[in-house]
């Protein structure tokens, strides 16, 4: 069984992902995390982005391995521990760049379907539901208001990266998701863009555990509508 999570940047993803495989005993993936593991990797060896074939020799020995404990993950890039590094600031102004590229996706997508093996899994990302799972079971499109989506982010890395956020305001923030959302919702490969089975779910004015019990109230209400439906069949 596959759900995905799709949605722009700081609709609470993650976190919602994370609490909603918890609570039903699934496995999550944070897709994002693999193309920023990645970004990482590639700007450590200093490898110049904006060189494709540089970028297509380092994937074919690029091996991702993700070690799964409960409550700790760690991303490990041909057996570097990546994990405390991918969320800094340089790492995500240049992931937008790096996950546009189509035979980066092309290698991760087919990573991450293999993860899906033969495991019951939460997926977290922007085109879960529309190319990596497009037979998903079950998908949901988080959304947000910029503004209060921009006050998540900025809490979040003030927490997380003080040193490198001093001088850094909110409208910045705020202007810094917006390009970014834009430009994954442009790309032409895989775009951020909903799926029409997916149900849509706000989560600014409600807690990431209300968001949850939303998503388990929707998917059990589609699970009694889709029993009546084949009971009339
Ligand atoms: O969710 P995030 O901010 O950690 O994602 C980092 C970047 O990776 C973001 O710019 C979009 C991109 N991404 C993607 O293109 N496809 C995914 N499935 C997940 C993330």
């Amino acid at each position: 069984m596959i759900i995905t999570i799709d949605g722009p940047i700081a609709t609470g993803k993650s976190t919602i992902a994370k609490k909603l495989a918890n609570e039903i005993g699934y496995i999550y993936f944070d897709t994002g995390a693999m193309y920023r593991s990645l970004t990482y990797a590639l700007m450590k060896q200093k490898i110049d982005l904006d060189n494709q074939d540089a970028i297509k020799e380092f994937l074919n020995h690029f091996d991702l391995n993700i070690k799964i404990k409960p409550g700790l993950r760690r991303y490990f890039v041909n057996g570097e521990d990546t994990t405390d590094f991918i969320r800094a600031p340089d790492v995500t102004a240049n992931v937008s760049k790096v996950s546009a590229l189509p035979f980066v996706r092309e290698k991760l997508v087919h990573l991450q379907r293999e993860l899906a093996k033969g495991v019951n899994s939460v997926f977290e990302g922007r085109d879960m539901g529309t190319i990596v799972f497009p037979d998903a079971d079950f998908k949901i499109f988080l959304t947000g208001r910029p503004e209060v989506r921009a006050k998540r982010r900025y809490d979040e890395l003030l927490q997380k990266f003080p040193e490198q956020m001093k001088g850094v305001t909110l409208e910045q923030c705020l202007s810094d998701i917006n390009a970014r959302d834009e430009y994954d919702m442009k790309r032409e490969a895989s775009p951020l863009i909903k799926a029409d089975d997916a149900y849509e779910v706000d989560t600014s004015d409600i807690s990431p555990d209300e968001v949850v019990f939303k998503i388990l109230e929707i998917r059990d209400s589609r699970k009694t509508r889709l029993r009546h439906e084949n009971s009339k069949k």
